[in-house]
């Protein structure tokens, strides 16, 4: 198996304040691996670290087995696609021409995402929130993506619209991809995954194969309602 992406000892933080510390990770090809932890415990400062979106205070991180280029946009060109916290359609932008600026030829999405081909012509702003997220995995896991970091993808989305996000995102797993998934929702995200991560107040609290988290379910759930927040 080829590993897509290793964190080595990170310590990720704001101004050379690290609130991720000592932070071990790896994400292999074809794999789905969560990020879990309650609210501020550093899953969003860690993934914007590995995208190089904010500078790395301390440790490595490696993109297939050599130091990570430094910005965004250039682990982008390595492959690496990132969903931020914010949804990221342009909502001035028609469904295609948010399409077409991810690709040139955007029939490959339509025939993964069928449900946005009747929409093509709508405004990415006058859709539902869960189809502007079809649209963002359509962007995001079609193409030259090897690696995909997703944050909080299903947030505040009906419970069949996050079953079509996360069956979409094991999708583009099964063809190959990498993904780094931070979901609230631990149990179904748990469902689709290989392996996972807790982090607690910006430590590694438990790592290990999804269905072992998932019968300790009970005892992540405590962490989170004993963090501080
Ligand atoms: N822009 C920022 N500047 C300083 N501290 C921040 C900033 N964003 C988040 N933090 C702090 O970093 C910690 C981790 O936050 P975050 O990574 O957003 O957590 P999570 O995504 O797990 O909810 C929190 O204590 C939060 O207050
Ligand atoms: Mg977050």
């Amino acid at each position: 198996m080829t590993t897509l992406l290793e964190a080595r000892r990170l310590d990720a933080g704001y101004d050379a304040m690290a609130v991720v510390h000592g932070l071990d990770l790896v994400v292999e090809e074809g794999e789905i691996v969560v990020l879990l932890g309650a609210n501020g415990a550093g899953k969003t400062t860690t993934l914007l670290t590995l995208a190089g979106d904010l500078p790395l205070i301390g440790g490595e991180v490696l993109f297939d087995g050599r130091p990570a280029p430094r910005s965004l946009h250039a682990r982008a060109r390595r492959g690496l696609r990132f969903i931020t916290e914010e949804r990221s359609v342009l909502m001035s932008l028609s469904v295609a021409d948010n399409l077409r600026l991810a690709h040139r030829d955007f029939e490959p999405c339509l025939e993964l995402f069928p449900e946005l081909r009747p929409l093509l012509d709508r405004k990415a702003g006058l859709l539902s929130g869960g189809e502007q997220q079809i649209l963002t995995l359509a962007r995001a896991v079609v193409g030259h993506g090897r690696l995909l970091l997703a944050d909080e993808l299903s947030l505040g989305l009906a419970p069949l619209v996050v079953q079509r996000l996360l069956s979409a995102v094991r999708a583009a797993a099964d063809r190959g991809m990498g993904v780094l998934l931070v979901e609230q929702q631990a149990r179904l995200a748990l469902g689709i995954a290989d392996r996972g991560y807790v982090l607690r107040q910006g430590e590694l609290m438990l790592a290990g194969p999804a269905d072992e988290l998932r019968a300790d379910m009970a005892r992540i759930e405590s962490s989170y309602l004993s963090a501080v927040l």
